[in-house]
């Protein structure tokens, strides 16, 4: 309250990263668009290690076989894709995905995530622009924290983790925002001026040193046997994450090889997610019921026994619709197969 009533006497003392900046207080009645400057591609999928395999392989090709390569492999955060930009040192603005051209300015809702650096420590000399990439996200925990109360204030609950966050990022009330519990963690440069760094591990170094929340899990691999290693050690060890990460990634670490790779309209050649097969467990159909939603649709939904699955109980699952059921043949008593 005092830093509240000095800034009001002498609003020349007010800096960028003072705590007052983090609740604009400001209700949009929209989301102005936002040309990204560089284009937010999505990542090509692989479902099992053949696949990751004919990725090194067109790598290989595409570089030359004597070239020595080495890999960064991340975990794919299961979150909402959002872009930061730092002018001089002082996030300006922050803005979704969208289409991967244009997304949505959303960088009031951005400034409430405590994890987001409102300055950051740069030479003005040597970066004037930055940009950099990463995920917004909730942890499981304080998702089902959030869905309790919500549902106790006669509010829908979220599906998952991700569509909370998505859903957060997206009011147009920034004090609603700065009450949910969001995170960030921040894996690329967009843009920078001049470029500085060589690779993608000196990247993350180097976001790291500035205050960025990087995840501390990514690795460098010297080589494919090592990325496959990573891949076999995260299969089990994910769901023991406070978070949800729907597989890895792994990136060509040195940029001069990224360029020579490019991309396609869509994905990068230099990198590609690594997806895990869902997890399944069996249970019993202990009922269905319809449940009615905000628009009022009808949604028959199955009431299953409980069973955990990748860290979290599961007690209902969606029946889609009647057809559905009927193709299915999904009966109550029936013992299924579900899978997340
Ligand atoms: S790299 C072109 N690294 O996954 C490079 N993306 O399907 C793409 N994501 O839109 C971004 N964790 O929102 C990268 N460690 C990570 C990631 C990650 C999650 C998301 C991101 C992207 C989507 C791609």
């Amino acid at each position: 309250q005092a830093l509240v009533e000095l800034e009001e006497k002498h609003p020349e003392l007010i800096v960028p990263d003072s705590p007052t900046q983090r609740v604009g207080g400001k209700v949009a009645d929209r989301f102005v668009p936002v040309a990204h400057k560089t284009p937010m591609l999505s990542l090509d999928n692989t479902y099992n290690v053949e696949e990751l395999a004919e990725f090194h392989n067109r790598v290989m090709k595409n570089l030359g076989a004597d070239k020595d390569v080495s890999y960064v492999v991340e975990l794919k955060i299961d979150g909402l894709g959002v872009t930061l930009t730092y002018d001089d040192g002082v996030f300006v603005r922050g803005a979704t995905r969208g289409d991967g051209k244009t997304g949505e300015d959303i960088t009031l809702n951005l400034k409430t995530i405590k994890s987001i650096p409102l300055q950051i420590p740069v030479d003005k000399n040597k970066i004037s622009r930055l940009e950099v990439r990463g995920e917004v996200y909730m942890d499981r925990d304080e998702f089902h924290k959030l869905n309790e109360s919500r549902i106790a204030e006669g509010e829908a609950a979220f599906a998952n983790p991700r569509n909370a966050a998505a859903g957060s990022v997206r009011l147009l009330d920034p004090k609603i925002t700065s009450a949910r519990p969001l995170n960030v963690f921040i894996y690329s440069l967009g843009y920078m001026e001049p470029v500085l760094y060589q690779t993608q591990d000196a990247t993350l170094q180097a976001l790291r040193s500035l205050g960025f929340r990087t995840n501390p899990s990514a690795k460098l691999c010297r080589n494919f046997e090592e990325v496959l290693r990573m891949v076999e050690q995260w299969r089990d060890k994910r769901s023991a994450l406070p978070y949800d990460v729907d597989g890895l990634v792994v990136k060509v670490n040195e940029f001069r090889f990224q360029e020579e790779l490019g991309s396609t309209n869509k994905h990068p050649r230099w990198a590609v997610a690594y997806k895990y097969e869902a997890e399944q467990a069996v249970t019993e159909v202990l009922d269905i019921i319809c449940q009615v939603g905000r628009t009022g649709a009808i949604t028959p939904v199955a009431v299953l026994q409980p069973v955990l699955i990748s860290g979290s109980t599961v007690s209902r699952a969606t029946l889609h619709n009647e057809d559905e059921i009927r193709r299915k043949d999904i009966r109550i008593g029936d013992r299924v197969v579900i899978e997340k």
